[in-house]
């Protein structure tokens, strides 16, 4: 990554978690948000396409809350559960490391490890010393252990416990469930329990967020789905056009670079304010500049710096175009990207099929978040740089 040579500070994060100055926008998902958070008004869903920032508004929303010493936010990827055990770790884990954060009790998270892999003994003189709730919620796991007590039993227990704790910390508790769509280890007992627990009066509360509708979808919004109204979703969009511009412009004159008004709104219309695309092309534009010896970025630089991006991505897209689509699926994003815009009629007769076999391809494509419909009722590709890709291969 490029180094600034004033402040020796990196211009643009490109991928992984961001916190400000790298983080900008979200001022409402984070007032909403973070209000529901401290009422624990209700369980939420944030869903948005992949690398809208979900995880970093996640993280964020914890940041702004960090200083209620009650209020217990730990957070969990799913992409790591692949058992109903690994949940068991995953989230007892994630709560203990809150717990040690807001209070002064040190080494809770290290001593408590001997429970998932320590000997027997060690194991229980630790849970001694612990003691209360989680002391309890630790025999438990070794009775797991031990064989003399099943999953299902144990993922019981689980739930029990972070009620359990909060009483007798006087906390509350809220979850943040990450990429919920890779959750492969739930199953109908798991979603009956999690549905029992989300309608209990309690001081624990559940935040999930994913990226694909159509999984997500299964769980939760459907009308046969397990977990169906139980939670209020709310949509991420993506970064607003006056956002992106004052973003770039901050962040370049940070590598000494400055840039034309027009050419900071050509970023947004390049990336769709699509926040990981603004920054990767944040960072390519600063290389660039360097290489060239460039001082002021005009729309000319913007565009350039947008097909290096296109071929950077290149490899990545051709995954995504040959793994994740159906044959009938590929036809009409590629219609779309070609279209930009189109109604179901209109996109049927460019790519030479009938509205009614195209519609149930639209409504899965529309659930995986790869098309959005618009006002009028047509329908857009929602990675605009992925569609210029297609556009140009
Ligand atoms: N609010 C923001 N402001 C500026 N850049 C952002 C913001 N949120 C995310 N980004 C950029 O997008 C990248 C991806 O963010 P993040 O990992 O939070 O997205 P995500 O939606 O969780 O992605 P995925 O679907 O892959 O899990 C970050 O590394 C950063 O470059
Ligand atoms: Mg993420």
């Amino acid at each position: 990554m490029t180094k600034s040579c004033l402040t020796g500070e990196v211009p643009f994060k490109v991928g992984g978690i961001v916190e400000p100055p790298y983080f900008v926008g979200r001022a409402e998902d984070l007032a909403e948000l973070s209000r529901d958070l401290r009422g624990l008004a209700q369980n939420r869903l944030i869903l948005a396409p992949r690398r809208f920032g979900k995880s970093s508004l996640l993280h964020n929303l914890r940041l702004s809350v960090q200083t209620e010493r009650d209020l217990l936010v730990p957070y969990v990827n799913c992409r790591d559960v692949a058992s109903y055990a690994d949940f068991h770790r995953a989230t007892v884990s994630a709560l203990l490391a809150e717990i040690e954060r807001t209070r002064p009790v040190s080494g809770l998270v290290k001593r408590y490890a001997e429970v998932f892999k320590g000997r027997l003994t060690r194991a229980l003189e630790r849970l001694e010393e612990i003691g209360g709730a989680i002391g309890e919620t630790g025999r438990v796991y070794l009775k797991f252990r031990d064989r003399t007590l099943d999953e299902r039993e144990l993922v019981r227990d689980t739930f029990r416990f972070f009620r359990a704790l909060a009483e007798e910390k006087r906390v509350k508790i809220v979850f943040m469930l990450d990429e919920f769509q890779e959750v492969t280890a739930f199953d109908v007992y798991m979603f009956n329990l999690l549905k029992k627990e989300l309608d209990l009066p309690s001081q624990v509360r559940y935040f999930f967020s994913g990226s694909s509708m159509r999984l997500i979808g299964r769980i939760f919004l459907h009308e046969e789905a397990p977990l169906y109204l139980m939670v209020s979703r709310h949509f991420m969009g993506p970064l607003r056009e006056d956002v992106v511009a004052t973003f770039v412009q901050e962040r370049l004159a940070r590598a000494n670079l400055k840039i034309k008004p027009t050419a900071a709104r050509r970023i947004h219309d390049q990336t769709g304010g699509i926040p990981f695309y603004v920054q990767k092309l944040g960072a390519i534009l600063v290389q660039r500049s360097l290489l060239d010896g460039t001082s002021e970025i005009s729309v000319a630089h913007v565009e350039r710096a947008s097909r290096a991006m296109n071929d950077e991505l290149d490899s990545e897209f051709e995954v995504r175009w040959l793994h994740r689509f159906s044959p009938l699926q590929r036809r009409i994003v590629h219609g779309l990207a070609s279209l930009g815009q189109a109604r179901v009629t209109e996109l049927a007769a460019h790519i030479e099929a009938k509205p009614t076999d195209i519609s149930s391809s639209l409504s899965r494509l529309r659930e995986m978040m790869v098309i959005a419909q618009e006002e009028d009722g047509s329908y857009v590709l929602v990675d605009i740089v992925f569609a210029r890709w297609l556009r140009e291969a």
